[in-house]
């Protein structure tokens, strides 16, 4: 952020709205931020290691695993049949992921056995000497593989239905088919999956885990180990990264560090090494998307009929709401009259797909801004002119309507679009560009602005809640705790912020505490980027209920009507004196004033019938758009990114430098998913890209030369969401699918661009080059 608006921000709003920085960023960089590895560790610890299958589908007919434990070091090893609960660790109740497999193994790395040692060393060398014997079953590890051996769904699809499509298709003017191919995604956080249980006395243990929802982990480790939620606190300060990876993927670690830990009675730590983690955890789901679609010589669609077959792994896990989340967003910004969307959530024999950044939907976004390509390119039009004849319109219009059947209120994607296209000069430089193809036979350009329309609720209206702690202590100091986890996403700051503008005291007097099941119950899962939604105003509630009491006491001690006591900075007028914020608190506390408050909040408004794929699934929409710039070389397939310009929508908000922070970073997230980053599963079921010598990561030099981003300052959230800011950790993530569309115009300049290249995802030099070639012999 610049000087000047950093000026504005800081003296124009409250503390909620200012661009501070993060609360850890000195210690992220330092080094003195704290991770679960970084605790002291507590006295005989104790380290495990897995064993891992190293078949893709097989029948487990023998493990002898005398030299495991015969290793020196080992203090115990640990089989499914060890498990006093269940074996089970799968999310959201599915039961089809066993903690260590006992009989069969569906996934190449599949954990089958724990070994428990004095170092950690030692347990990972022990945990190679199994002796397993298989009995080899046939296995399938992508989405053709799955089609073709009719392979069942690892949990149930979804269809949403709206209009007459088959009839529109059949009568259509113009009519297109084809199929896209859409690539997983690794998380790559940089701090692996971690677990360190110590167990206390009678059922009780203490677990850190690095989790996104730590109320799951509560709750697993207590069907595991078949004990009371009441005997498990999970804590967790802070993971280094998440990205949806530890949604639900830290179960298994927790799990089995609070069952070694509960068996041996010492304190046991789980760290999977960089190999192991990408091996043992679940990943983006890559799909298929076949479509049909009906559109006239405008360019308007009529009819959007499509499938989204997607790899889902050997267990549920997220799968079904992942790709329902997909088809939610198949109509990126654009109005479908008629319209069916399908998807297939598809078994196969591989580690379990599972949430990452957008959750299905960059998928589906994806999807539906290929079908606007086939357009434009069918017409010979500009990408861009078919987007804006097929937004959705205003409240009012008959163009409001999504597949889902909820209205779209608070449309603002034209006015966005626009204010992007005219402020990167997209025109001027689009012509330009094509200009520059016409006597460059080597490097060519291409250049897309697309826009982005993201639904902010979680798609299980249960979920929508959450729950804050608030002290006050007597000298002024503020203690807060909520339900959601920090990932580097600066949720721990905004809520903090919340607080300090609620009783109007510098941000510093805010003490903000690590996460944990003892303090706020029955939490969701930091996801679904309604963390700072639904964790703001649940804090913001708490922080009312004390203000209220504080006011009560004001009013019969100082004998003084409510609206002449007022929170001004650091300080509380009441009628003509000010006191001291910390003086007025001491005198509350005198007074018996209880300075504690437990707050809550729920997102009103959403429901959602999916049988019937009906309802209001979204509480709002969050919008942007970004125009990206590439060069590409013809004859090798290799590009660089030129520029990119973004404008993104997060209404009013709460904090412009870590939005900045969030747009960026899932921008160049967005732009590795869709470039460089290839998932390569080998002929015997093993992932091949578990490290990153094979699996590439953007580094920092390959973000765009030039790098705009700017905030709509003009939005402000349509609904009473905190400080009416809107959600922004998922929503940029798309805005990187301007970089593959750009990449499909330069590729489609080698046809003179009348020919759909059809470029599909991750659009790595090899796959640019043979799209290329491809055209070139059209
Ligand atoms: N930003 C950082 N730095 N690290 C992360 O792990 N996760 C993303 C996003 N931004 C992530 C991040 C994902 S997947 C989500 S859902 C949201 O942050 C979650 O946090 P929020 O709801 O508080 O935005
Ligand atoms: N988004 C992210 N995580 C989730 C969701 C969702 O819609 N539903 C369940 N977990
Ligand atoms: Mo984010 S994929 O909802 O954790």
């Amino acid at each position: 952020m610049d000087k000047a608006s950093y000026e504005l921000y800081k003296y124009i709003n409250g503390p909620m709205h200012q661009p501070l920085r993060h609360d850890s960023a000195h210690k992220h960089v330092s080094g003195s931020a704290e991770y679960i590895d970084d605790i002291p560790e507590p006295a005989g610890l104790l380290h495990g290691a897995l064993g891992m299958a190293d078949r893709a589908h097989a029948e487990i007919v023998s493990m002898d695993l005398s030299a495991v434990k015969a290793y020196p070091g080992v203090v115990c090893v640990l089989t499914g049949k060890d498990v006093p609960g269940v074996n089970d660790v799968s999310s959201g109740g599915h039961h089809d992921e066993p903690l260590l497999a006992e009989t069969k193994v569906e996934f190449h790395g599949q954990p089958i056995f724990a070994v428990i040692a004095e170092t950690r060393d030692a347990a990972r060398r022990a945990a190679r000497l199994a002796k397993v014997e298989y009995n080899d079953l046939p296995f399938w590890t992508d989405v053709d593989g799955a089609l073709e051996n009719g392979a069942p769904l690892v949990t149930s699809g979804m269809t949403l239905k709206r209009g007459e499509p088959e009839e529109e298709l059949a009568k259509a003017e113009h009519r297109i088919k084809g199929t896209m191919r859409i690539g997983g995604q690794e998380h790559f956080y940089l701090e692996s999956h971690i677990a360190l249980a110590v167990p206390g006395e009678d059922e009780d243990v203490t677990v850190w885990s690095s989790t996104q929802h730590p109320s799951e982990v509560q709750h697993i480790v207590g069907h595991v180990l078949d004990i009371p939620s009441h005997a498990i606190t999970v804590n967790v300060r802070r993971m280094g990264g998440g990205f949806g990876g530890k949604e639900t993927q830290g179960n298994q670690f927790a799990a089995l560090a609070a069952l070694a830990a509960k068996k041996l009675n010492r304190a046991v730590k789980f760290r999977p090494d960089r190999d192991e983690d990408m091996t043992m955890t679940g990943k983006r789901h890559d799909f298929r998307m076949d479509y049909d679609v009906a559109f006239d010589k405008e360019g308007r669609l009529h009819a959007m009929v499509a499938n989204f077959a997607a790899r889902g792994g050997y267990s549920a896990d997220l799968s079904g709401p992942v790709t329902d989340r997909a088809l939610f967003h198949a109509d990126s910004s654009y109005f479908y009259p008629h319209v069916k969307l399908t998807s297939q959530p598809l078994k196969t024999h591989t580690v379990s797909n599972t949430a990452y950044r957008g959750f299905g939907g960059p998928q589906g976004m994806l999807g539906g801004e290929r079908i606007i390509e086939e357009i434009a390119y069918a017409l010979g039009k500009d990408p861009l002119e078919i987007r804006k004849a097929n937004f959705y319109g205003d409240l009012g219009s008959d163009r409001v309507l999504t597949p889902y059947h909820q209205t779209v209120e608070d449309n603002i994607i034209a006015r966005v679009v626009e204010e992007l296209e005219t402020s990167c000069d997209y025109q001027a430089r689009r012509k330009a560009i094509i200009e520059f193809n016409r006597t460059s036979p080597i490097i060519r350009k291409g250049i897309a602005l697309t826009p982005v329309k993201f639904g902010i609720s979680f798609t299980l209206t249960a979920f929508n809640q959450a729950g804050a702690l608030v002290h006050v202590y007597q000298d002024g100091s503020i203690h807060l705790n909520h339900g959601g986890t920090e990932m580097g996403q600066g949720l721990y700051t905004k809520v903090a912020q919340v607080i300090a503008d609620s009783f109007q005291v510098d941000v510093e007097r805010v003490k903000i505490t690590a996460t944990t099941t003892g303090k706020v119950p029955n939490t969701s899962a930091t996801a679904a980027s309604s963390g700072t939604d639904l964790n703001g105003m649940a804090a913001y509630d708490a922080a009312r209920q004390i203000k209220e009491r504080l006011v009560a006491f004001a009013v019969e001690k100082f004998e003084v009507p409510p609206d002449e006591v007022e929170f001004l900075p650091n300080r509380v007028r009441v009628g003509s004196k000010e006191i001291p914020f910390p003086d007025f608190v001491r005198q509350a506390y005198f007074a018996r004033v209880q300075l504690s408050a437990a707050g809550f909040y729920k997102t009103p408004k959403i429901h959602w019938d999916r049988a019937a794929g009906r309802g209001t699934p979204f509480y709002y929409f969050a919008y942007g758009a970004s125009c990206s710039e590439v060069s590409i070389d013809a004859l090798t397939g290799e590009y660089l990114m030129d520029r990119t310009d973004i404008l993104h929508d997060v209404g009013k908000s709460l904090n412009p430098a870590i939005d900045i922070g969030q747009i960026e970073g899932g921008f160049v997230q967005g732009m590795g998913w869709l470039t460089t980053e290839e998932l390569w599963w080998d002929g015997k079921g093993r992932l091949r890209t578990h490290a990153p010598s094979t699996y590439k990561i953007p580094l920092a030099s390959d973000r765009p030369k030039i790098f705009n981003t700017r905030l709509a300052e003009w939005s402000e959230n349509a609904e009473p969401t905190i400080g009416r800011s809107k959600a922004v950790g998922e929503p940029p993530f798309m805005l990187a699918i301007s970089v593959l569309e750009a990449l499909s115009m330069a590729v489609a300049s080698v046809a003179d661009y009348k020919v759909c290249p059809r470029l599909d995802a991750p659009a790595t030099p090899e796959r640019v080059l043979m799209a290329v070639e491809r055209l070139k012999a059209i």
